[in-house]
């Protein structure tokens, strides 16, 4: 089938050209189903919004171990893999250890049709609202008047579901030819308001030089990642909540969007570390990613230290907090972790 191979080429070119995120691909029949029902059977046991022929999970999952599966030609990238953790996690990780269950729960965040609600945050953490903590139900409770923002959509049982986070996805925008991706290209990674650089096979293959870059900030508004996009705990941002975090050193919390110190321990931290990433609080002067990191501008991130859906490691983290072994000369994770920036504490 002529049609198909051309289809292929195209989506692989689109891959291979470093494509920022482009638009599906392919014949409509491979993600939309008119009537659910196709040759006499219902595709899904019930209808999906935009026609579509599976559910948000449903499209994002595997059985293999790949995390980038062709649909028709076209790249679907998985974040789900059902067999195992995968050996490539894509750029938020997998959530693979959330459908384990039990203390698993402290790995990701609790999505519904992958995991049950968190056995362990009953309310979600760093979102003080009128003074007191708040359940996933009773956020919902007061968002479902707001479209396209999180917790819009019903769901039974504190948990969240995709669109909590990608509010408003646009598949069909082509955004290849932006550098930083804004709303005309549906936002980085289809979340409202936030923008940043997008890797051409969600950090499948990553490296110093081939990664995303995020947004930073110098000033609470100035659209970061760690704002926007981690905003359900707005409490543990530096410039949301200045008497909660402080304002310098000392600190109250570790901060986010605070630029890594010139000088001291931070200063030795020059070449991206993609398990380490930094923020850049301007990234209109970037044409792609890039492998220098300058302390003094280049900021901490909450994505400095965790994943978005989930990771091997408690608390959603990159590493293994437990293997952080201060002033230990035969520490097996120097170099790593919180040592790539506070460099001074591992002798
Ligand atoms: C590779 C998968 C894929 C293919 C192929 C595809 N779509 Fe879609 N489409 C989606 C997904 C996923 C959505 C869900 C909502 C979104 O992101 O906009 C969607 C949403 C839509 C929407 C509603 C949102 C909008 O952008 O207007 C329309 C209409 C639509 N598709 C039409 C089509 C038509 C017509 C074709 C074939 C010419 C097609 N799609 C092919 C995946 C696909
Ligand atoms: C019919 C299959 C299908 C369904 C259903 C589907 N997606 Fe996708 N999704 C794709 C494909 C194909 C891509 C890769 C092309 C692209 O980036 O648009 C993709 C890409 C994405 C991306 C990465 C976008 C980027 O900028 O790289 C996100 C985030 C995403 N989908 C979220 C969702 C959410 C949330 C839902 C449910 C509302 C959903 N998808 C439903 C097929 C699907
Ligand atoms: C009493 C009602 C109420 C409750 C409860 C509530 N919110 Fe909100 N929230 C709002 C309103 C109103 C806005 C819009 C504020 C604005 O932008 O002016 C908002 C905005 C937000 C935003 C910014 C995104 C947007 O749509 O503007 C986030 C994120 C958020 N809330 C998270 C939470 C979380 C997490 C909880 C539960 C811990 C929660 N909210 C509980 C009323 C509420
Ligand atoms: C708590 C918020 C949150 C939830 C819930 C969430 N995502 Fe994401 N997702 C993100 C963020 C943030 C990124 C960007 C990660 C990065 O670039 O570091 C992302 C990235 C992605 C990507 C691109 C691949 C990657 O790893 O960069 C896909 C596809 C995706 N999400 C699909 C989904 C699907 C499907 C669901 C529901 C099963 C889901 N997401 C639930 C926040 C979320
Ligand atoms: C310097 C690394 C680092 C940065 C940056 C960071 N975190 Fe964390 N975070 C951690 C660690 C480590 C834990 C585990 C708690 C502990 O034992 O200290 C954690 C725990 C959490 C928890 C769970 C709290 C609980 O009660 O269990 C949430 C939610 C969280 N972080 C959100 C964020 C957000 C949002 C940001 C950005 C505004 C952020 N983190 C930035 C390292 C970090
Ligand atoms: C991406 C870089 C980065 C990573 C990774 C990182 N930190 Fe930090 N950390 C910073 C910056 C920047 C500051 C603020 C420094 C300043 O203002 O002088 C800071 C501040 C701190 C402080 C407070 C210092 C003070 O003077 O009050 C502690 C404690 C700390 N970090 C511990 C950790 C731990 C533990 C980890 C690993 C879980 C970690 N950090 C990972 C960059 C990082």
């Amino acid at each position: 089938m002529k049609g198909a191979v051309s289809v292929v080429i195209l989506c692989l070119a689109m891959v291979l050209a470093g494509a920022a995120g482009a638009a599906v691909s392919g014949v409509c029949s491979n993600c939309h189903v008119m009537h659910n029902s196709r040759d006499g059977s219902s595709l899904s046991s019930s209808p999906v919004d935009h026609l579509l022929v599976d559910d948000c999970v449903g499209c994002h999952s595997t059985t293999t171990a790949s995390t980038i599966e062709s649909l028709g030609g076209c790249p679907v990238p998985k974040v789900f893999n059902t067999g195992g953790y995968p050996p490539s996690p894509l750029a938020g990780g997998n959530f693979y250890y959330l459908s384990q269950g039990g203390g698993y729960d402290r790995y990701g965040h609790n999505v519904l049709g992958i995991a049950s609600p968190d056995s362990f945050l009953t309310h979600v953490p760093g979102k003080l609202y009128g003074g007191a903590p708040k359940t996933i139900t009773e956020c919902y409770n007061c968002h479902k008047m707001m479209p396209g923002g999180p917790f819009y959509y019903p769901r039974s049982g504190d948990i969240l579901i995709c669109v909590d986070c990608h509010a408003e996805p646009r598949h069909h925008l082509d955004d290849s030819a932006a550098v930083v991706v804004d709303g005309s290209g549906g936002w980085y990674r289809f979340i409202n308001w936030v923008k940043g650089i997008e890797d051409s096979d969600w950090e499948q293959t990553v490296s110093s030089a081939d990664h995303n870059e995020y947004l930073g900030e110098t000033a609470a508004g100035g659209d970061s990642f760690s704002e926007l996009a981690c905003m359900c705990h707005g409490d543990f941002h530096v410039f949301s909540n200045p008497s909660g975090v402080g304002t310098g050193s000392p600190w109250l919390r570790h901060p986010s969007d605070i630029a890594l110190p010139a000088s001291g321990e931070y200063a030795a931290y020059t070449v991206y570390d993609p398990q380490v990433p930094v923020a850049r609080p301007d990234l209109s002067s970037y044409s792609g990613p890039s492998d220098v990191v300058t302390p003094g501008t280049d900021q901490v991130a909450c994505v400095s230290c965790h994943r978005a859906h989930g990771s091997p490691y408690p608390d959603m983290l990159r590493w293994d907090y437990s293997a952080m072994l201060v002033n230990d000369p035969t520490n097996p994770a120097a170099g790593t972790g919180c040592f790539r920036c506070h460099s001074g504490k591992d002798d």
